[in-house]
């Protein structure tokens, strides 16, 4: 049985991270999502919000599970009984610093490899970092995020939000 393992923040949880997530699952057995703890990181959502999000947006999908981590992304996947770390990449700028992370997780275990998958057309200029700017300032983030995370963006920022 194939393992992946799709690590991030998901901070929150976007359309791009769902299109990597969703094609993964094509690809491996099972699809293990690691929501990062990664205390040195500020995140605008907590881990449960985060969590929230991503079961909500993976639900329906049985291939899929979300864990929580902390620690080392390998240490993780090893745990999981994952031979795969799976990543996405969207513009040339992703590429430097995944590179760097691929090498330093093959150094720290041999046994896992890092696969990349293209962002699809549509998702090649999204980040979460964006979304949040852009409801931050009162634009809209319809079609990038799902409803849930929308809603949860709207009552953060305004904040109404109960978890954090
Ligand atoms: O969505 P992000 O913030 O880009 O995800 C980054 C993440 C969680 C994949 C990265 O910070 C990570 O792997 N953290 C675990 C700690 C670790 O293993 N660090 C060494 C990697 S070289």
């Amino acid at each position: 049985m194939r393992i992946g393992v799709c690590p991030g923040s998901f901070d929150p949880i976007t359309n791009g991270h769902l299109d990597i997530i969703q094609r993964s699952a094509y690809i491996y057995d099972k699809v293990i999502i690691g929501v990062a703890k990664n205390p040195t990181k500020k995140t605008l959502f907590s881990l449960d919000e985060r969590m929230v999000m991503v079961n909500d947006s993976v639900g329906k999908l049985d291939e899929v599970e979300t864990k929580s981590f902390t620690g080392l992304l390998v240490d993780f996947a090893t745990d999981q009984q994952a031979s795969v770390i799976i990543k996405g990449l969207r513009a040339v700028s992703d590429f430097e610093h995944e590179f760097q992370m691929a090498h330093l997780n093959k150094k720290l275990s041999s046994k896992i490899e890092t696969v990349f998958l293209m962002a699809s057309h549509d998702c090649m200029f999204l980040r979460s970092s964006a979304v949040k700017e852009i409801a931050m300032y009162g634009g809209s983030v319809n079609g990038l995020v799902s409803e849930l995370v929308e809603k949860m963006l709207r009552d953060k920022l305004s904040g109404k939000s109960q978890l954090a």
